[in-house]
């Protein structure tokens, strides 16, 4: 009689045990290992079978392939970070946090794709075909000859796209909805999902489809159970953005056909999701009319792409004893650090402060490079000086109070110089080729002198205004 072997596999990142136990030792996560029936692995049924290999012949490196045609979806952002329009053949995972667009931005690449000719199929395993329907006739793509189901049974699912016409673009909606009647855990578990991948790559690699598998993710960040999956499939993006905002990022987190640096911008509207061209347009367009104290314009880079924003600070006396500091949009270790060498190095003092960071625009900034706008926002709210509005700020503060070169000097300046910023504040880099002339370059290379000039325009400020006495935190 068949017996079941059976393992126990960690849900969240897919380690193997012999027995089960609380604690995942591989990812350290409590509660997530389950049981589940062993897989075969690969190979497995060959060798018991007792099937000898066959010796195939091997290609020289130095051979020639034809380039593979690339499916072009129409929508430009997602074309790029794509590196050019989806493979043939090749599977996809896009992961977001619910409520994204995740769905929506499918199927709009969905209708655009079958409009150009072709059979495109979307698969959602949670709507109804009445709900994706709903949804499409809402941003106006009723009428495109996309084919619908509601399934999630693999084997199903597998049989239909392989009847008929070979399609060109398959969706599945989401892959943690998936089950296959060859695995026996339940539906949602790490070796479903697992199961389900393979069987749905297997078929696009076969069949040439460009097949795009949706996963949720996670609170912190990672689709959700099967990392495995994220191995599996040729590239992996990310959807990302702030339900309080319209705007929203796919990142490209790998990418076997393309760059991994590519970040495209979507904006959601009442009609979908709308391509933003232009997103330091978008970041800027809210900025106030006139100029006030505790705004700095940070000339940022997403991937390889400029993005200009705006950073807020607010410095005000504390009412209680121990000054807040919170934060949004920015790391709070590099606030705290930032701080720290204010007052070591730039004379401020601001142990007897509330301090306040924002990000405008709800964006979330990862790089280093905005330490200089941070510290300027934060110098000129506590000095009452506001920064010039025709500049931007730049550049990497070091423990020593140092400012560092970053990279993508030339790209920051270029992009600011297009939106009409003629000065910028960063440290001396190299002169990277093509910069442009039309802003010029104030270097800062270290925090004393960011702090002398912006106190400086300070004093201006309060001489030529004659205003009542402003405070001042800055003793040299
Ligand atoms: P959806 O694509 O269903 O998200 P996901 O598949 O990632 O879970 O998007 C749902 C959200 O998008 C929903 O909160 C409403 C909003 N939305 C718009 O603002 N405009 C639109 O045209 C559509 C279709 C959705
Ligand atoms: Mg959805």
């Amino acid at each position: 009689m068949a017996k079941f072997r059976s393992s126990y596999v960690c849900q969240n990142c897919g380690a193997i045990t012999q027995r089960w136990q609380g604690k995942c030792e591989s990812c350290g996560e409590w509660n997530t290992i389950i049981e589940e029936a062993a897989a075969l692995g690969v190979g497995g049924a060959a060798a018991r079978r007792g099937a000898a290999g066959r010796p195939f012949p091997l290609e020289d490196l130095s051979g020639s392939s034809k380039t593979e045609p690339r499916l072009v979806t129409g929508i430009g952002e997602l074309d790029r970070v794509a590196g050019g329009g989806f493979v043939p053949g090749s599977a996809t995972l896009i992961g977001g946090e619910p409520g994204i667009g995740k769905s929506t931005l499918l199927i709009q690449a969905c209708a655009a794709v079958a409009r150009a000719g072709g059979r495109v199929v979307y698969v959602s395993g949670e709507e109804s075909t009445a709900q994706v329907r709903l949804r499409a006739a809402r941003l106006g793509l009723a009428d495109a000859p996309v084919q619908l189901a509601a399934q999630t049974f693999v084997e199903d699912i597998v049989a239909t796209l392989g009847s008929g016409d070979a399609p060109k673009f398959v969706v599945i909606d989401s892959i943690q909805t998936m089950w296959s009647d060859a695995i026996e855990s339940a539906p949602g578990t790490v070796s479903q999902v697992r199961g389900a991948s393979q069987a749905l790559i297997r078929f696009a690699k076969a069949s040439d489809a460009a097949l795009l598998l949706v996963g949720h993710v996670t609170k912190d960040g990672q689709i959700a159970g099967p990392r495995v999956v994220e191995h599996m499939v040729d590239a992996v993006f990310s959807f990302e953005g702030d339900g309080a905002h319209a705007f929203r990022l796919l990142r490209a987190a790998k990418n076997r056909f393309g760059a991994t640096d590519e970040v495209g911008v979507f904006e959601m509207t009442g009609g979908g999701l709308a391509e933003v061209p232009n997103p330091s347009a978008l970041f800027l367009a809210e900025r106030d009319g006139a100029a006030n104290p505790g705004a700095a314009v940070f000339a940022g880079v997403e991937g390889a792409r400029p993005l200009l924003v705006e950073i807020q600070a607010l410095v005000a006396p504390t009412t209680f004893g121990t000054p807040r500091r919170a934060i949004v949009g920015w790391e709070p270790s590099r606030l705290a650090m930032v701080l720290a060498v204010l007052e070591a190095h730039g004379g401020m003092k601001l142990g007897q402060y509330d301090v306040y960071l924002n990000v405008a625009g709800g964006l979330r900034i990862m790089e280093p490079a905005a330490d200089l706008a941070a510290a300027a926002a934060l110098i000129s709210s506590l000095t009452g000086a506001s920064l010039p509005r025709d500049a931007v700020y730049f550049g990497e503060i070091g423990l020593s109070g140092s400012v560092r070169a970053v990279a993508h000097a030339g790209l920051r300046l270029k992009e600011a110089a297009k939106l009409g910023f003629t000065r910028a504040f960063a440290p001396h880099s190299p002169r990277a080729s093509g910069e442009p002339v039309n802003i010029a370059t104030q270097p800062i290379d270290n925090v004393g002198a960011l702090v002398a000039l912006i106190a400086a325009s300070a004093v201006e400020t309060r001489a030529g205004r004659a205003k009542s006495p402003a405070r001042s935190g800055v003793t040299n």
